[in-house]
């Protein structure tokens, strides 16, 4: 078989260090399992724009689009504050996303039985979830034009940014969303605000026709967003696919982090649409979380966010499920044995740093694999 082209861009801040426990992982995966991945490396956030001048190198770009999956650690931090706008960190995440057209994130938030004591919110609430946000990711507000802003020329200006959704973004990402229920627990929630905004009343009228003629079996429910907030906090359990656009699926997805005990914990996968010849994706693979700058360079990053990410990676790339399967078994072992990070809370546990977790984890996988 070729060799699995794996493309890591580790990033800025805590990307590197949760990176570096992904990497131990995949050494151990091709020295003992054949396993057979290629890894190439490139720049992405501040780093790159600290070498090249902006977020992302053309070949670096060129890299993503030929790699059969992207890992991605996290960009962005103090140092880079100032930087022109088209060439800030995030740009760097913007434009992968763009251009190799990831429109369909899985941000998946599930709370580890050993972790229903370390959310925010009382453990009957949380204890046994698992839902999944699906987030449209190439449209929205995150890149309708215009997006500027302008000088009025009366000592005024004005910030501009605008909400624009077609009918096939809203059908493709709403398909993936049911498609995806169809293999959990068979229900969506769609959230917009269809009370305020043009682009929400397509939203939903789109989606409802395509329940109606592609997805009658699955039980589909609307909700505004802002409501849709309030009941992940107040009944998160109630919910099993949630899809909805851009920028609420990122409000909404940091939300459904803290469900888990942690944003440290939470992956995602950034999917393209299947190739109509060789059904293969384009896909990234990133944690919900950012360069966490206020805690870089102290080692005490939580891996299991770019770990889980890995995962899914194994999961929807390379149809590796009993790896994958076995990667999520070693993650919620090692919780169940009492490591903790300092991201989560935890009275009585074993408090432990990045490289001790990362380590503690592909013990597990190993143990598992035997
Ligand atoms: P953040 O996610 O970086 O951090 C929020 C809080 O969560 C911080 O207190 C941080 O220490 C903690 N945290 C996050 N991940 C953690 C982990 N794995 N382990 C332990 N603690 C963790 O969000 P922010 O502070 O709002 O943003 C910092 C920078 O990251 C900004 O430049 C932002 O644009 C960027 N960002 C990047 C991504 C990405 O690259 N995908 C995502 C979100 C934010
Ligand atoms: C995320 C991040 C990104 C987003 C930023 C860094 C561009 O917050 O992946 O959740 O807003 O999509
Ligand atoms: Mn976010």
């Amino acid at each position: 078989m070729a060799a699995r082209k794996l493309l890591l861009l580790p990033g800025d801040g805590i990307g590197p260090e949760a990176m570096a426990e992904v990497r131990k992982i995949i050494a151990y995966m091709n020295a003992e399992l054949n396993s057979d991945f290629s890894l190439e490396e490139g720049l992405v956030g501040g780093c790159a724009y600290d070498v090249h001048g902006k977020a992302i190198s053309e070949a670096d770009m060129a890299k993503a689009l030929a790699a059969d999956a992207v890992l991605f650690g996290a960009v962005g931090g103090p140092e880079w504050d100032s930087v022109p706008y088209d060439v800030r960190p995030e740009a760097g995440l913007l434009r992968l996303r763009k251009d190799m057209e990831l429109f369909a994130n899985l941000r998946p938030a599930i709370c580890y039985p050993a972790l229903a004591d370390s959310s925010s919110l009382k453990k009957e609430i949380v204890e046994g979830l698992d839902i999944l946000i699906v987030r449209e990711l190439t449209g929205g507000v995150y890149f309708g034009e215009p997006k500027e802003i302008r000088d009025l020329g009366n000592g005024q200006k004005r910030g501009i940014d605008t909400q624009v959704y077609d009918t096939y973004e809203i059908e493709r990402i709403s398909g993936v969303a049911f498609e995806l229920a169809r293999t959990r627990g068979n229900k969506v929630t769609s959230m917009e605000k269809r009370n305020v905004m043009k682009s929400g009343v397509l939203w939903n009228e789109v989606v409802t026709a395509t329940h109606k003629t592609k997805y009658p079996d699955v039980k589909l429910e609307h909700m505004l967003a802002d409501a849709g907030g309030m009941q992940l906090v107040r009944w998160p359990k109630q919910f099993d696919v949630i899809v909805t656009d851009n920028l609420f699926g990122d409000m909404l997805s940091d939300i459904a982090a803290m469900l888990t005990g942690s944003l440290g914990m939470l992956p995602s996968a950034s999917l393209g649409a299947p190739d109509a010849k060789t059904g293969k994706r384009k896909a990234l693979y990133e944690p919900v979380h950012g360069s966490a700058p206020d805690i870089a360079g102290t080692g005490a990053a939580n891996p299991i966010a770019m770990i889980a990410s890995f995962a899914m990676c194994l999961r929807y790339s390379f149809n590796m499920v009993a790896e994958a399967d076995r990667l999520e078994a070693a993650v919620a072992g090692v919780l169940e044995d009492g490591l903790r990070t300092g991201d989560i809370m935890s009275e009585g546990k074993t408090k432990v740093g990045t490289v001790e977790m990362g380590d503690a984890i592909l013990a597990k996988f190993q143990a598992l694999a035997t």
